[in-house]
C-alpha cells in the first residue's frame, strides 16, 4: 500500500490539503490516507461529467471495449497488490481478498464483451391500418452523467459494477467510494487516468456523506446508483428528484435445508455463505431453516463445523475469519446476539467478541422479532429454525422485508419448481447457498432489498435510453 493516494478529479489525479485516514482493520493502525474532496470539487466533478457527456456518448464501442481490455490487463497485472491492499483496509482474508480480484477482472472483462453487444429491436408497426407505411426500431443512448456510492464489503469489484457498466454504456461518472475502504476504487481510479477517457469522463472522490449528497439532489445527476444499507438507500429515492434510481440494499437471506440434502455439502457450503468475509455481505446466509427430520444432525454438523473455522489475522492463508469492519459494527452484532439471548435464544457456539473480531456464531429458537432475525445482521452470525414442510420453510423464508436471493438444499424437481415460483427475491439458488454469485448474471433484490438490478448487462440497461426511429414510407 502507497503512503497516501490522490482523489481523481476529471480524470486527473489530484492531492488535496486534508486526507482521510485508513485503517489497517486488523491492527488498527493507520495504513494510508487518501484525500478528501469538498462540496466544491464535487460540483467540479458533476460540470466535469455533464459537459463529457458528449464526448462519452459519441465514443464507439469498439473504444469503449479497448479501455476496458486495458483494465483487464492492467488488474491482472498488479493483482497481488490490489489484494494486499484490500486485505488490510477491509480485513478481508487474504484469500477472499485474492478471489475479489478475481471478480473485479471478471467484471471488467464482462463488461468489454457488453460494450459491443448494446444492440436495439426492429419493430412490426404495422398492427392496423392507420400504421400503413411505417416501420420502427429503437437503440439504446447513455443516459447521461451517474453518481455511485459504493459500500465497503467489497471494495474493488461492488465499485467495478458500477464504473464499468458507465464506460461500457459510455456514461461518464462520479464515485464515491465507502469512508472505510476507499482505497480500492482510487486504485481503479489510477488505472482509469491511463486510458484514453474523454476528459472529464470520471471521478473518484473520497467525500463525506453530506458532501456526496450533492449527487442525490443534483439534476445533473441522470442516475443514481446506490449500493449500501436500506434505511440511506430508500431516504436516497425519496429526495433524488426526477433521476434514475438503483439500490443495490441488504437482506436477511434464508437457506433451506430440505430432508433430502446431503448434509454434509449442505453444511460445507453454509460455512462459507454465512461466514466468509465475516458475514458482511448482503447475500450472507443469515436464516438457516431446516427439516425437523434432519435437525439434529444438521444443527451438530453446523455447529463443529463452524466452531473449526479459524479466526484472526487476515493476512495468514490460513484465516478464514477476519475482523469485522470496525469496533462499533462488532458491538452492535454482540448486542443483537445478547438481545436474542436475553428474551429465550440458545446460544450454540461463538457469540463472543474481542474488538471487531467476533467468531462464527449460531444460535436457535431466535424470536422472529428479534433483530437478529427479522433485519440485516451482516456479521459472522447466522439462526437454525426447524420446519415441518416445504411449505412452511417457503413461508418463513419470505417471513421477512427484504428480498434479496435465497438457497435451497433439495433434490426434489417440483420444490425446485415450487421455490422458483414462490419464494419472493431477486434469485433463488438451488443446491447452493444464497450468497453465491457470479458477476454477469442479474443481481439485485426485491422488498426492501433494493431497485433495479446490476450485473453489468442489466445495470447498462440502466444507464441508457431506448431511443426510437420511426420512419412513413409513401408511395411516389
Ligand atoms: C453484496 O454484498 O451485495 C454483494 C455480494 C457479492 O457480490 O458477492
Amino acid at each position: 500500500m502507497q503512503a497516501s493516494y490522490p482523489y481523481y478529479l476529471g480524470n486527473r489525479p489530484v492531492e488535496s490539503s486534508s486526507g482521510l485516514d485508513v485503517i489497517d482493520k486488523f491492527t488498527g493502525q493507520v495504513a494510508t490516507t487518501v484525500s478528501l474532496a469538498d462540496s466544491q470539487t464535487l460540483d467540479q466533478a458533476i460540470a466535469e461529467a455533464k459537459q463529457a457527456e458528449a464526448a462519452m456518448r459519441g465514443l464507439p464501442a469498439f473504444a469503449r471495449k479497448a479501455v476496458l481490455l486495458q483494465c483487464v490487463e492492467a488488474f491482472k497485472a498488479q493483482a497481488d497488490q490490489l489484494a494486499q491492499s484490500l486485505c488490510v483496509e477491509a480485513g478481508k482474508p487474504i484469500k477472499d481478498s485474492r478471489g475479489e480480484v478475481a471478480r473485479l477482472i471478471d467484471t471488467f472483462q464482462i463488461a468489454a464483451e457488453e460494450s459491443v453487444r448494446i444492440g436495439g429491436e426492429v419493430l412490426e408497426l404495422e398492427i392496423s391500418p392507420r400504421a400503413a407505411g411505417y416501420r420502427g426500431m429503437y437503440r439504446r443512448v447513455p443516459i447521461g452523467a451517474c453518481g455511485f456510492i459504493s459500500p465497503f464489503n467489497f471494495p474493488l469489484n461492488l465499485a467495478a459494477h458500477k464504473v464499468a457498466a458507465a464506460i461500457a454504456a459510455g456514461c461518464p461518472f462520479i464515485l464515491k467510494p465507502a469512508s472505510r475502504t476507499p482505497v480500492g476504487a482510487l486504485q481503479i481510479g489510477e488505472i482509469l487516468a491511463q486510458t484514453d477517457l474523454p476528459s472529464g469522463a470520471f471521478s473518484i472522490l473520497p467525500c463525506s456523506r453530506s458532501t456526496a449528497d450533492q449527487l442525490v439532489t443534483d439534476d445533473r445527476i441522470k442516475l443514481l446508483s446506490f449500493t449500501g444499507s436500506p434505511n440511506v438507500g430508500w431516504d436516497m429515492k425519496a429526495r433524488c428528484g426526477k433521476k434514475e434510481v438503483v439500490l443495490e440494499l441488504g437482506g436477511n437471506a434464508a437457506c433451506i435445508v430440505d430432508h433430502d440434502a446431503n448434509l454434509d455439502d449442505a453444511t460445507q457450503r453454509i460455512m462459507i455463505g454465512a461466514f466468509y468475509q465475516s458475514g458482511q455481505s448482503c447475500i450472507g446466509v443469515q436464516r438457516i431453516l431446516i427439516h425437523r427430520d434432519i435437525y439434529p444432525a444438521m444443527k451438530q454438523r453446523l455447529i463443529d463445523a463452524a466452531t473449526a473455522l479459524p479466526c484472526g489475522d487476515p493476512k495468514l492463508e490460513s484465516t478464514f475469519i477476519g475482523p469485522m469492519i470496525d469496533v462499533s459494527e462488532a458491538e452492535r452484532v454482540e448486542a443483537w446476539i445478547q438481545q436474542a439471548i436475553a428474551v429465550g435464544a440458545n446460544l450454540l457456539c461463538g457469540g463472543t467478541r474481542d474488538h471487531a473480531m467476533i467468531p462464527a456464531t449460531l444460535l436457535e429458537n431466535v424470536a422472529r422479532d428479534q433483530p437478529l432475525c427479522a433485519q440485516e445482521a451482516f456479521g459472522p452470525v447466522a439462526i437454525l429454525q426447524a420446519f415441518d414442510s416445504f411449505d412452511e420453510a417457503i413461508n418463513i423464508a419470505n417471513d421477512s422485508a427484504y428480498g434479496l436471493q435465497a438457497g435451497v438444499f433439495t433434490r426434489d424437481h417440483y420444490k425446485v419448481q415450487q421455490a422458483w415460483d414462490e419464494l419472493d427475491v431477486g434469485g433463488v439458488v438451488i443446491g447452493d447457498v444464497p450468497s453465491w454469485r457470479v458477476d454477469h448474471m442479474p443481481y439485485g433484490g426485491v422488498k426492501d432489498s433494493g431497485l433495479g438490478r446490476e450485473g453489468i448487462r442489466y445495470a447498462i440497461e440502466s444507464m441508457t435510453e431506448i431511443r426510437m426511429l420511426i420512419t412513413r414510407t409513401i408511395d411516389s
